[in-house]
């Protein structure tokens, strides 16, 4: 079948009408099923004008869907090209914009990574300077614009500081209500971390706590945590990120075979420290989707149970695997180190960045207040603020 050309696209019926192909000026051909495009129809049958929402499912289409034609129009009021087709059995013109369907496209020809991230996730080491990643309370409050850019370091880096909050009590809630709502668990709206380190023996030192994330043991677990600091006056303590993407990353280059068992079997964490609750999740260390992102680390020693779903044989490599791990956790060369002033608020990804602190000494306190939030609504606060309308 010849291409039907009224612009500089062109669009041609493939496989008796299964499918099209679309030539464009900008990026490759691509092919479209029209089971695909009759599901994914724009005009208000098949999708709610009112809120977006989906009129249709699959078994509503078809089997034999074929598409009978296939045009490109241009539009002179939108200036936008647009694919124009019928179905077999419908009196109907369906129409695609061009651009809407090069964003869409699913017609790739490179193979995909066994493991990846998605483009917009920058890892992060110790050559870091967390200082970019910081704006003023009062600024993002108040301008939305740095508000999206604040929000966009967490979506990037998995963390972003945040100073001069208002220094009282909660001031937590204020801080999410920036970008969502507190998740609330047995520890509270919000919990407390208070160290007095003791000003009468020097010698005494504040234990320093290894990179974990938070909570391994909920299912769902907290994706976002929220570190707010009221004092910080001992010699130390300073908070440790560690970028468990980047580590994962890293394992993956280094000894592939220790990252294939930490993502393909389950560990287990628990806790039942406080009476009534027991909280209980089989996970793994690594959790990519089917198709390889890597999507969420669990690591935490203080809540990892029993191990049972390793097969025998595969146990002592396990254990090698979660000492590798670990030791990377450790490495300085992954860690970013800051010190939180009072005032100033930490915002990281809990299913990404591992959080710890080094030891501190000497006289003084270190109060820190935390609370956790739920990631896909400080996305959707971000997706809102930068959508191009
Ligand atoms: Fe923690």
């Amino acid at each position: 079948m010849q291409p039907k050309t009224q612009t500089n696209h062109t669009v041609t019926v493939i496989e008796d009408g299964a499918a099209i192909e679309l030539h464009t000026l900008n990026s490759a051909s691509a092919r479209f099923h029209g089971v695909w495009l009759r599901d994914n129809a724009l005009d208000s049958d098949t999708r709610s004008p009112d809120n977006g929402q989906r009129l249709i499912g699959a078994g509503d289409i078809p089997r034999d869907i074929r598409i009978t034609e296939a045009a490109i129009e241009y539009d002179r009021e939108s200036s936008g090209a647009s694919l124009a087709i019928r179905f077999n059995g419908a009196d109907k013109r369906y129409l695609f914009p061009v651009v809407w369907l090069e964003q869409h496209r699913y017609d790739c020809t490179t193979a995909q990574a066994k493991v990846w991230l998605p483009e917009h996730i920058d890892l992060f080491d110790e050559n870091l300077d967390s200082a970019i990643a910081a704006e003023r309370f009062d600024n993002v409050q108040r301008d939305s614009t740095t508000l999206a850019r604040w929000l966009g370091l967490v979506r990037r880096l998995g963390f972003a500081r945040l100073g001069n909050c208002p220094m009282e009590n909660g001031a937590l809630t204020k801080i999410v209500e920036l970008f969502g709502y507190i998740r609330e668990t047995q520890y509270g709206r919000w919990f407390e971390v208070r160290t007095e380190v003791n000003p009468t023996n020097l010698a005494y030192t504040g234990l320093g706590l290894q990179a974990h994330t938070d909570n391994p043991y909920r299912d769902p677990v907290p994706t976002l945590q929220i570190l707010f600091c009221l004092e910080n006056s001992a010699d130390g303590g300073e908070t440790v990120l560690v970028d468990g993407f980047n580590i994962a990353r890293v394992l993956n280059d280094q000894q592939p075979e220790y990252f294939e068992l930490l993502a393909h079997y389950l560990a287990r964490f628990e806790y039942a420290g406080s009476e009534g609750v027991y909280l209980a999740a089989r996970k793994p260390i690594i959790e990519l989707t089917a198709d390889g992102e890597i999507t969420a680390i669990r690591f935490n020693n203080r809540s990892q149970a029993p191990i049972t779903d390793v097969p025998y044989v595969k146990m002592p490599d396990y254990y090698e695997a979660l000492r590798a791990f670990s030791d990377l956790l450790d490495s300085p060369e992954y860690q970013v180190r800051l010190k939180l002033v009072p005032g100033e608020c930490l915002v990281f990804d809990n299913t990404r960045v591992l959080h710890g602190r080094t030891a501190y000494s000497g006289s003084g306190s270190r109060w820190l207040q935390g609370c956790y939030a739920d990631r896909d609504g400080l996305y959707s606060r971000f997706a809102t603020l930068t959508a191009k309308h």
